[in-house]
């Protein structure tokens, strides 16, 4: 019986092209790594099912290559199950499940999720919560609505700051709904459609979403993650003068996904650069806290100590403590701060009181942060060890705290790599996701936020699949016109 045909909406062969980025780049087997690219936007719910494709020769012409090869990504697709196609009707995006080749269901245990960097709530919750209930009632008389956010909060918040070395009071911050939604928050004030927006290269990908989301255009400063160098700062400057960005983004603490800290010295020159460029930075320190190596405070201090009154931090306690609070927040000049409140308006109206209650609790908890980040460096040489021994061509950097390690494969294999892993059990995040077009085929980011038997346990389906992504017949190879 032929499929039917679905009733869902139809993508254009350049919006798929924008979609997939530059899934070419390194690519030796142009038909596998578009089926693959493709793939991968339907297991991420990019592409909902019933989608309708573009033609064959309208999806050529966006993505400038032959036929021949879109109609062999097309079959692999088929074969795979995520296309139906009918004589007459075209094709579109089907349910995976039925026909994919390859175990669905791994032997030893359901599918492990090696896509989020995140631990589970800190120890302390549950009794943070208790006591933020009693404390609960002190607020119960007011309105509630605190668009800056708790007091408490704030102060403590304001004194970290000032312990790592740039000083600050609470009246310089905002709490959010976590780091994310602060980034968003700035990026409505300071950018709009057609404005450039300086980012690392590789990046955090939603940041990446949101600048695209606002129809900001994300210009890329390459980072280096497997030498000594890190950041280029000349790079940074050249790109200052050349494109003019409204703002640059950077995450200079234990960088997602690389791990990689930029040194006092660099951070110094790097304030220079932006400072006399009058750029606003937003800085990024939701991971300054998980110092997996020595004492947080004993750190370089923030990069806002050396940017001037235009660098805006971002923080957040979803790395800490729990994502599941949604707490973040904003340190700027006051000027600034002043500004971002009244944009604030326009999107919520503020946090939830009792979130920031529990908070407050967990942050005068310093002890069980020390465990997190004693357990977390187990986690990480548990991880790196994994690595080492099944996939011993992999290299990495061990970094110094955050939670990921950022591989290099000897192939350009990446995207294929994620969808054949997603059939042996692992979702992991390919390293085409922290490119701003993509690319970056030749990394992959692995969290350490699980236990070391179920990172062991992904490691091993890992190698699984890349040996089947490795053994992919040359002859599904087409050359792209
Ligand atoms: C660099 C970076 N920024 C922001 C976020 C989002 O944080 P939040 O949960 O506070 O929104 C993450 C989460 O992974 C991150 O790694």
């Amino acid at each position: 019986m032929e499929a039917a045909v679905p009733l869902g909406g139809r993508i254009s062969g350049p919006r798929l092209a924008v979609m997939l980025g530059s899934w070419r780049q390194g690519s030796r087997q142009g038909a596998a790594d578009l089926a693959a690219a493709i793939e991968l936007q339907v297991l991420d719910g990019q592409l909902p099912l019933g989608t309708r494709l573009p033609a064959e020769r309208e999806l050529a012409d966006a993505l400038g290559a032959s036929r021949t090869l879109i109609g062999a990504a097309l079959d692999r697709l088929r074969e795979n199950g995520f296309v139906a196609s009918r004589r007459g009707a075209g094709s579109w995006v089907a349910a995976p499940g039925r026909r994919r080749r390859g175990p669905l269901a791994p032997a030893g245990g359901g599918s492990i999720d090696f896509t989020h960097a995140s631990s589970p709530a800190i120890a302390g919750t549950a009794a943070a919560v208790d006591t933020a209930r009693v404390r609960l009632a002190d607020h119960l008389g007011d309105h509630g609505y605190q668009e800056r956010g708790l007091l408490g909060l704030r102060e403590r918040i304001a004194r970290r700051y000032t312990e790592r070395g740039l000083p600050t009071t609470p009246a310089q911050v905002m709490v959010t709904n976590g780091a994310h939604h602060a980034f968003v928050l700035v990026l409505r004030m300071l950018a709009g459609p057609g404005d450039r927006v300086l980012v690392e290269q590789p990046t955090y990908p939603n940041a990446l979403e949101a600048i695209r989301a606002a129809h900001a255009i994300p210009v890329p400063v390459a980072l280096d993650p497997s030498g000594e160098r890190g950041w280029d700062i000349a790079g940074v400057d050249a790109a200052l003068r050349q494109a003019s960005p409204r703002f640059a983004y950077l995450v200079v603490d234990f960088q997602n996904p690389t791990g990689l800290r930029l040194d006092t010295g660099g951070r110094e020159r790097l304030g220079a650069v932006l400072s006399r460029a009058r750029t606003p930075v937003v800085v990024d320190e939701t991971l300054v806290e998980l110092d997996l190596e020595g004492d947080p405070l004993a750190g370089p201090p923030p990069l806002a100590a050396f940017a001037g009154d235009l660098a805006i931090c971002v923080g957040s306690a979803s790395k800490t403590h729990w994502g599941g609070l949604r707490l973040g927040w904003i340190r700027a000049s006051e000027d600034l701060l002043g500004r971002l409140v009244s944009a604030r308006y326009a999107v919520d109206l503020g946090s939830p009181v009792f979130e920031q209650l529990v908070l407050t609790e967990l942050l005068d908890d310093e002890s069980a942060l020390t465990r997190r980040r004693e357990e977390l460096r187990g986690y990480r040489d548990a991880l790196a060890g994994a690595v080492r021994e099944h996939l011993p061509d992999w290299t990495f950097a061990l970094p110094e705290g955050g939670l990921s390690l950022w591989c290099r494969m000897p192939e350009p294999v990446s995207s294929r790599l994620a969808v054949a892993a997603a059939s042996h059990g692992v979702q992991v995040a390919p390293g085409s996701r922290f490119g701003v077009h993509g690319g970056l085929e030749r990394w992959i980011r692995l969290p350490f936020s699980l236990p070391p038997e179920t990172m062991e346990q992904a490691v091993r389906r890992l190698r699984t699949a890349e040996a089947s992504v490795r053994g992919t017949p040359e002859s599904l190879a087409a050359p792209i016109a």
